[in-house]
């Protein structure tokens, strides 16, 4: 399986275009079933990749790794709570200010640690 831990560039297309996806379903009017289904997909895939670079590295870069994929979860967890109350038309705004705490914290303990792209 190199293809999965040969480099970063699988695990941020996965990440990229799920939130594309949860923008779009995020901001839409009405409820997007079919691109909801689409997310929930790409967290599979996320979660594979990531995961694959977390067995593959975690030994070499210890608890940056756990802080991140402890992070990344939260991220997922967040945009769920995001569609699933906004289509049961519940207050989302609490959960729109943790989302983007979450999602700051996993981009830059993915960018500053370990493999792939540094900044
Ligand atoms: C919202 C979801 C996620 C975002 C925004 C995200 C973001 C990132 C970023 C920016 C990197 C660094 C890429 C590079 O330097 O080339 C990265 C790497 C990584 N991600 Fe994710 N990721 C997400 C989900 C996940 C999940 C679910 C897991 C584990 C199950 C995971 C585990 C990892 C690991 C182990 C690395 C390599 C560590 C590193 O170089 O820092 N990620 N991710």
């Amino acid at each position: 399986m190199g293809f999965l831990v040969s480099g970063t560039h699988l695990h941020i297309t996965t990440w990229v275009i799920a939130l594309v996806l949860f923008f779009i379903a995020a901001l839409a009017g009405k409820k997007l079933t079919g691109v909801h289904m689409g997310l929930r997909l790409m967290y599979i895939l996320m979660i594979i990749s990531g995961g694959a670079l977390f067995l593959e590295y975690r030994s070499a870069y210890g608890m940056n790794y756990d802080m991140k994929v402890l992070f990344a979860i939260l991220v997922i967890g967040f945009m769920e709570m995001i569609l699933v109350r906004k289509n049961k038309g519940k207050s989302v705004t609490v959960f729109w200010g943790l989302f983007a705490i979450a999602l700051a914290v996993t981009l830059y303990l993915g960018l500053s640690s370990g493999i792939g792209s540094k900044f």
